[in-house]
């Protein structure tokens, strides 16, 4: 594979999810590659000022950050950044393009789906919410990128999976569904990009200590079963992910489509069994 470089006049990514865990760890490196990078975020109060922090770290690396606090699920607020990033290359007399796009938000609702307690069991709001977020806004915003004329030749697509997608865990329902969508719409994307020379994979993550994790019942026994096999001896970190991506999108490989690649230290491969909890 021969290296290439990225062009900070030109080549943009955008990364939603930006302002933590994976998608921050992956502006970082694609921005200390030469990619500008477009944020899309969700966040407030105090998480405003590491977003601030995180802007002013990418453009340190000397690219640009145009940060957006929005909801992703948004077609209102989707068709706005576009909107805007479209005027924003005009400006700079329509050289710039989208290279890379990463999916990486995490929003999901915790909750089972039986319980005598309705305010306890997942509603079909929350579920609806959670499948639009995690895994139906990358079919629009791949598509609304597309129709807005933004993407470059040779543009690659990611979203990240996790081992939820075929395997169950408490309260992780919504969001397991969520995560078998995403792959289907990885494997649509794929077919239906092809002509346009773009690529759209899923990179399954191992278990990485983050705050999306953090909010999963029962998450520190998925740690300590991680820990004791996957073959690293070491939890998968934000880093790994975003060398990965950083390695494939600055490369000239455009053959690898509809794939879930597993990043994970030889998490999946080794893993047994995942004791059921309450
Ligand atoms: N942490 C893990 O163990 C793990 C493993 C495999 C896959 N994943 C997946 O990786 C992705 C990112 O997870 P993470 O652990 O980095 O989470 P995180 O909580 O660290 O980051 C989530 C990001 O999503 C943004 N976000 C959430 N909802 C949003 C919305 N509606 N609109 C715009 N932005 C929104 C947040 O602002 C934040 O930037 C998720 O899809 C998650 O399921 C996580």
């Amino acid at each position: 594979m021969t290296y290439i470089k990225p062009d900070p006049e030109k080549d943009y990514a955008i990364i939603l999810g930006a302002s933590s865990g994976f998608g921050e760890a992956v502006a970082m490196e694609l921005a200390a590659s030469g990619f500008n990078i477009v944020g899309i975020h969700l966040d407030r109060g105090s998480a405003l000022t590491k977003v601030e922090q995180i802007k002013r770290q990418i453009q340190d690396k000397g690219v640009e950050a145009l940060f957006f606090n929005i909801n992703a699920a948004s077609e209102q607020k989707r068709n706005e950044v576009l909107t805007r990033l479209k005027e924003h290359f005009a400006e700079k007399g329509n050289q710039g393009r989208v290279k890379v796009m990463l999916h990486s938000l995490a929003f999901g609702s915790l909750a089972p789906f039986i319980h005598n307690d309705p305010k306890e069991r997942l509603s079909q709001k929350q579920m609806e919410m959670t499948l639009n977020v995690m895994a139906h806004s990358l079919v629009y915003w791949t598509r609304d990128i597309m129709l807005a004329d933004l993407f470059g030749r040779g543009a690659k697509i990611y979203a990240m999976t996790s081992s939820g997608s075929t395997r169950v865990t408490p309260f992780y329902g919504a969001v397991s569904a969520a995560k078998a969508a995403l792959e289907s719409h990885v494997r649509q994307l794929a077919l239906e990009l092809a002509p346009y020379q773009i690529t759209c994979n899923a990179i399954r993550a191992g278990v990485t200590f983050t705050p999306a994790l953090r909010k999963i019942p029962g998450h520190e026994t998925m740690i300590d079963i991680a820990l004791s096999q996957i073959p690293f001896k070491r939890l998968t970190q934000p880093a790994d992910i975003a060398k990965f991506i950083c390695a494939q999108a600055t490369s000239d490989e455009i053959w690898a489509t509809g794939n879930i690649f597993n990043v994970d230290g030889g998490e999946i491969c080794v893993a047994f069994h995942t004791p059921l909890r309450k």
